[in-house]
């Protein structure tokens, strides 16, 4: 009988869950698009208030502008054959709460991706170039776009680990502590 895979094994595509920032040409099906779009609405919220709403981006001029708008955080946009943006209320006095949702939702679909074989990465859209992000997205007013989930088929050389083994992370014993501070 062969042995149970341990609970480190079974957690390991959590691991493998990186930022990709170069895509291939190939399209990216529309249903899987869907599918990382009901990952993050299915995540966990803040008095389950689900604050966020997302808009599915395969146009490549919108691609493309949101690109240039955001350099150099958007540089993902330059090959991603889709994205998926955050939308979030503006709200000051809610903005904690909002941004914590808002990274359970971009990380279920980076998880999303990988699961489907894609790959994805964070664009944070800096002040400067919110407003034109949401011209581009047509937001109403008091709406706000921080995050757009860049997503493709990952290249050969954004598959190659970035960082040489046991770099990419702190050590664990510096990370990870039993019952006391360092303990
Ligand atoms: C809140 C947040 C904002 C980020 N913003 C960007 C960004 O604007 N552009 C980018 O290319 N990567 C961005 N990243 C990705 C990080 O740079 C990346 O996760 C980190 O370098 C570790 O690399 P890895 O995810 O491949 O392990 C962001 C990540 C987080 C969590």
């Amino acid at each position: 009988m062969s042995t149970p895979p341990s609970p480190a094994d079974r957690v390991r595509p959590l691991l493998r869950v990186r930022q990709v920032r170069a895509f291939t040409p190939t399209p990216v099906d529309p249903a899987a698009l869907d599918a990382m779009a009901d990952a993050a609405r299915w995540s966990g919220s803040s008095g389950n208030a689900q604050p966020w709403r997302f808009v599915i981006i395969r146009d490549p001029a919108t691609l493309r502008a949101i690109h240039e708008a955001g350099l150099p955080q958007t540089r993902s946009l330059a090959t991603a054959q889709a994205a998926i943006a955050i939308v979030l209320p503006s709200e000051p006095g809610r903005a904690i709460s909002h941004a914590y949702d808002e990274g359970r939702a971009a990380e279920r679909m980076l998880i999303a991706a990988s699961l489907l074989g894609l790959g994805a990465g964070i664009a944070w859209i800096h002040s400067e170039a919110r407003p034109s992000v949401s011209a581009l997205l047509g937001l109403p007013e008091g709406r706000l776009v921080r995050t757009v989930i860049a997503v493709g088929h990952p290249t050969e050389a954004s598959r190659r680990p970035k960082s040489a083994p046991g770099e990419a992370r702190l050590p664990r014993q510096d990370v990870v502590f039993a019952e006391r501070w360092r303990g």
